[in-house]
């Protein structure tokens, strides 16, 4: 089977599945967080490169305070029980986003995750966390802009405009998932989806499974990538 070498994915319907189980939302991004580790586990397992996941983005911060806090909580969660786990599948920790607004003890988290499995050569777990692509591309263009200004660079191409991105250096990503039924890209790495196959899934983010992503991989083979020619 073609293994994609960066797989995206919109975690979503957390909280619809908890919601169905006349359980409280954040039951459901417990629940996810567990299926972070399956998942993950798994891709990697599979000889997936890259997974990014979308954990927190830039819009999440205008839900009650309650949740925000209780996501970012869920760092510390993952981390306590996975991380020793993580380093010994080699896997490589790496973060997306503003890290510079993200509570103390969840950026202090993350940044010791990153710094531990750093040499680590297996997949990359990448985390989008409060990120937004909006915000990443206009970043981008101020970055280039003071380069410009200082002389340091006389013109912009497509390939030097990934170096700006927060994705510099992964590899262009293949294939997007989103769970639970939406089909939308919210903000969601829209640079880098310009050739990416979509595949919407109707499960919750807590019931895709490894059949689920197997089917994904499946779709994703049959599906001719042409990028624009014949
Ligand atoms: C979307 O579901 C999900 C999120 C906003 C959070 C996803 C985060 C995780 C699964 C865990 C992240 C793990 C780490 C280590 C940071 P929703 O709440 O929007 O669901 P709904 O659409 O059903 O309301």
């Amino acid at each position: 089977m073609a293994i994609p070498k960066h797989i995206a994915i919109i975690m979503d319907g957390n909280g619809r599945w908890a919601k169905a189980q006349g359980k409280k939302r954040t039951e459901g991004h417990k629940e996810g967080v567990k299926n972070v580790r399956s998942i993950a586990i798994y891709a990697n397992s599979l000889g997936v490169k890259c997974l990014t996941l979308y954990a927190f983005s830039t819009e999440n911060w205008k839900r009650p305070i309650e949740e925000v806090d209780y996501l970012m909580s869920l760092p510390k969660v993952f981390f306590h029980a996975y991380l020793k786990e993580l380093m010994e599948k080699n896997i490589k920790v790496t973060m997306i986003g503003d890290i510079n607004r993200i509570p103390d003890e969840a950026r202090k988290i993350f940044l010791d995750a990153i710094a531990k499995t750093s040499k680590n050569t297996g997949m990359i777990l990448n985390f989008a966390l409060n990120y937004g692509s909006r915000d990443e591309i206009v970043k981008a263009c101020m970055a280039f802009a003071k380069d410009y200004k200082a002389g340091l660079v006389d013109t912009l191409t497509e390939e030097s405009f990934n170096d700006y991105l927060m994705t510099a250096g992964l590899p262009d990503i293949d294939l997007l998932i989103r769970t639970s039924g939406e089909e939308r890209i919210s903000n969601f790495l829209l640079y880098q989806l310009a050739y990416s196959e979509l595949i919407f899934r109707p499960e919750a983010w807590p019931d895709f499974n490894k059949q689920s992503l197997d089917a994904c991989l499946e779709e994703f083979e049959h599906r001719s990538r042409r990028f624009g020619g014949l």
